[in-house]
């Protein structure tokens, strides 16, 4: 069984993420979507939370589960039975980054492969971070997140706020 996981703090998922894993779902049996800290961001949901909203959008997909992992992606993967990492690239500007980690995730786990898929050019602008500076400032945000958790992300934007 061809296990990839797509590894994210999620906070919370988009519209571009939610297209990666609808597509990478085409391509493998299974596709793991892995809530995670990062230890640079500070959160707006919780791990459960984001958990939640997660499995809230891809109810209607049978071979895409949502899980959480701390440590290292690669050991989790190693658990997971996972060999392949999926992840989205917008814009060059995300390339720096997720070079340096795909070449230290296969250093430490040289059986890996990180995959990108490029987004969605309809959400290639999309970042969780921009949806809350919207959300925040009441900004609309259809479009940019998945219907079904769009409630949810205002009520805890204008309690935040
Ligand atoms: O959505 P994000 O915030 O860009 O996700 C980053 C994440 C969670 C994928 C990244 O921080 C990660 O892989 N964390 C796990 C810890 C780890 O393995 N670090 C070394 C990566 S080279």
């Amino acid at each position: 069984m061809k296990i990839a996981i797509y590894p994210g703090s999620f906070d919370p998922i988009t519209n571009g993420h939610a297209d990666i894993v609808k597509r990478a779902a085409c391509v493998f049996d299974k596709v793991i979507v892995a809530v995670s800290v990062n230890s640079q961001k500070t959160s707006l949901f919780s791990i459960e939370e984001r958990i939640e909203l997660a499995k809230t959008v891809f109810s209607d997909y049978e071979n895409v589960q949502v899980d959480t992992f701390t440590g290292l992606l690669v050991d989790y993967a190693q658990k997971v039975g996972a060999k392949t990492i999926i992840k989205g690239l917008r814009a060059v500007s995300d390339f720096e980054y997720e070079f340096q980690m795909a070449h230290m995730n296969k250093k430490l786990y040289p059986e890996v492969e990180t995959m990108f898929m490029m987004s969605n050019q309809r959400y290639s602008y999309l970042s969780s971070s921009i949806v809350k500076e919207v959300g925040k400032l009441g900004g609309d945000l259809t479009g940019l997140v998945p219907e079904q958790i769009i409630d949810v992300i205002y009520k805890r934007l204008r309690r935040k706020s």
